[in-house]
């Protein structure tokens, strides 16, 4: 055990027109907190990251709570347990937890918080363990409900996914060609555009900063879009309501383009194209899905132990390193699901 806590806290909030990073957090190391009855301490091993924790830090828009300044800087990751005095855990297991960006955290389960989205012990460890905040965890199933729940992707389908070479979008183009889909990605980058069409399989790619995205749509998709699965909004959006299939469904998974990146917001021109080819536009949020969430696992898990799926993880090493590992998301240079590995496996 290492003598003291190291911890990311917030030193100021993000502003507007601010790429998030080091400048917003302080790094500093504290004792290693002691467990209560009923607690548990854990060590991290791996943090997530997610664009929405951009909004816990700045003073626009979320539907998350805020961070107070001072506080330790809140994430997702996976943990193992050091000393417990709770009844159902003991030195050893791991779990998934809101544990922050920190390598000790103390926590209180119960039976009221002990869900797949809050502290949940991980029963059937399969390793690398970061898979289960990756394809087995909340990325692999916002992919898996957005795709074919809310964009109902059936086989024959032409799929386009936005930001396809980030962590979401590699699941959704891998999940939708597993389904029989024709998949487009459209990326930022020509790098990314081959490793998602040579080694994920999609069947065409869109560098939507270099090339006209509206052009390349109606070149690759001749008959229209059927699925779009989005994750950036903003003009990428526009330009597919431009190509659309008629009784097309629009998934709704983020609008990092408009929402958390640095710039002016717009609204949609076109939506009137919804009307004109019959379309559905509709946001999810995978929160609401925690009750299936069983479901995506077991399909997800079993293509990946088939060899069908690549999880696609994307890993910086070291705590020290957090605020960048989260920031190459506003910069587009992750590919595949970021994560921060902060002490190996056991
Ligand atoms: N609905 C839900 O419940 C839910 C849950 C989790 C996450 N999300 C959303 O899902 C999306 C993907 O999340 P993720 O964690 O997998 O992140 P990610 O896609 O791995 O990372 C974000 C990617 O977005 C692209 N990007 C960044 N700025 C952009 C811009 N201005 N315009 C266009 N593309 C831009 C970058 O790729 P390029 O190189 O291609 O630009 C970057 O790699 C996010 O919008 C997130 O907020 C939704």
């Amino acid at each position: 055990m290492a003598e003291k806590n190291r911890q990311w806290c917030l030193k100021r909030r993000v502003e507007a027109s601010e790429l998030i990073g080091a400048q917003n957090f302080e790094f500093i190391e504290t004792d290693i907190p002691a467990p209560a009855d009923g607690q548990v301490l854990v060590r991290t091993l791996v943090l997530g990251t997610s664009p929405a924790q951009r909004g816990y830090v700045s003073d626009g828009r979320s539907m998350h709570e805020k961070l107070a300044v001072g506080a330790v800087m809140r994430g997702r990751g996976v943990a193992v347990v050091v000393e417990s005095k709770h009844a159902a855990f003991k030195p050893g297991d791991v779990l998934t937890a809101s544990v922050g960006w920190q390598d000790y955290s103390v926590h209180t389960p119960t039976e009221s918080n002990m869900s797949i989205f809050n502290i949940a012990k991980i029963t059937n460890a399969t390793k690398p363990l970061s898979l289960h905040i990756g394809l087995l965890g909340g990325a692999g199933a916002t992919a898996y409900f957005g795709l074919l729940d809310v964009g109902q992707a059936k086989a024959g389908d032409t799929v386009v996914v936005s930001a396809a070479a980030g962590g979401i979008g590699s699941l959704a183009g891998q999940i939708a060609k597993l389904n029989g889909c024709r998949v487009i990605g459209i990326c930022g980058s020509d790098a990314k555009a081959q490793w998602i069409t040579r080694d994920l399989k999609m069947d065409g790619a869109i560098n939507y900063k270099t090339e006209n995205v509206e052009a390349r749509l109606k070149e690759l998709c001749p008959q229209g879009v059927k699925v779009f699965f989005d994750n950036v909004g903003g003009a990428v959006l526009e330009a597919v309501l431009n190509n659309l299939a008629t009784r097309a469904r629009i998934a709704i998974c983020g609008f990092i383009s408009t929402d958390y990146a640095i710039g002016q917001q717009s609204g949609l021109a076109n939506y009137g194209n919804l009307v004109r080819n019959r379309a559905r536009i509709e946001g999810f949020y995978i929160f609401d899905y925690i009750p299936r969430f069983a479901e995506s696992e077991a399909k997800l898990r079993a293509w990946y132990e088939a060899g069908q799926i690549s999880s696609c993880e994307d890993f910086d090493d070291g705590l020290e390193r957090m605020p960048d590992t989260l920031a190459s998301l506003f910069k587009g240079t992750n590919q595949g699901v970021k994560m921060n590995r902060v002490a190996p496996d056991p």
